[in-house]
């Protein structure tokens, strides 16, 4: 793993929107993973103001997520299509059927995870992937427990991390959904790079045990240790405990 440690979230996005940019420029039709929450956001505007300044293009570009949760009404603000929509889809241009999501509202769920994969799969696999690290240790929703083989699928959320959250549902705990689908640990292994950004001291924990703790399905992130080409960025409060 490479660890970078920069002073500010804007920063960071910079060096993610750097790596982005170079692989377009060097293959259009990349495929990139997107994560939603907080973190990947200065990513985003930074990725925003470079194809505003005619730095980059997504026009041949493909894009899939990491996750969506289960139970929401379609069109909810704080789903993950619409945030990823929201955020980021709509502000370059990307063709709207080239951004994939998994269907939190499939009837058949399990065929929805396995169409997701071979989507995936289908595409060439993800060039990039961006991640953003759970206060448990989670990336995307794999909680801690999660095999490091598994596959796009369903998951309960931890309390921890439908506390983490709520900030995102007005404070009210009882409107964050219990229920999510995810990339798996072992679909996220196959990304051919992976850059995860961390910022603020509630992440410092989770990014010590990232670093420098046993590789453990007790914190999930852990198993990017065994990744030929993981990017890791820190600010110092999240980077706080690595020795
Ligand atoms: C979101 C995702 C999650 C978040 C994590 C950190 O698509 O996959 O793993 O990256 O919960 O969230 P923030 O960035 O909001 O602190």
């Amino acid at each position: 793993m490479e660890i970078v440690i920069l002073e500010e979230a804007a920063e960071l996005g910079r060096l993610a929107a750097d790596a982005i940019v170079a692989l377009l420029q060097h293959r259009p039709g990349a495929v990139l993973g997107l994560a939603t929450g907080s973190s990947p956001l200065p990513v985003y505007d930074e990725l925003v103001r470079r194809h505003e300044a005619g730095e980059v293009s997504f026009a041949q570009a493909r894009a899939f997520t990491l996750d969506e949760y289960v139970g929401l009404p379609p069109g909810h603000p704080e789903g993950y299509r619409t945030v990823i929509e929201r955020e980021f889809a709509s502000r370059v241009d990307l063709p709207a059927n080239a951004l994939h999501t998994p269907d939190g509202a499939a009837q058949d769920i399990p065929a929805a995870c396995a169409a997701y994969d071979a989507a995936i799969a289908a595409a060439g696999g993800i060039d990039l992937q961006i991640l953003g690290i759970g206060t448990d240790g989670h990336i995307a929703f794999n909680e801690p427990g999660s095999s490091f083989a598994s596959r796009t699928r369903i998951k309960t959320l931890m309390h921890q991390t439908r506390v983490d959250n709520a900030r995102f549902f007005d404070d009210d705990l009882d409107a964050v959904p219990v229920h999510c689908l995810t990339q798996g640990l072992g679909t996220i292994m196959e990304a051919r790079h992976v850059v995860l950004l961390a910022t603020g001291e509630g992440k410092a924990e989770a990014v010590q045990h990232l670093v420098e703790g046993p590789v453990s399905a007790m914190w999930p992130a852990t198993i990017l240790q065994h990744h030929p080409h993981a990017t890791i960025l820190l600010d110092e409060a999240a980077a706080g405990r690595l020795t």
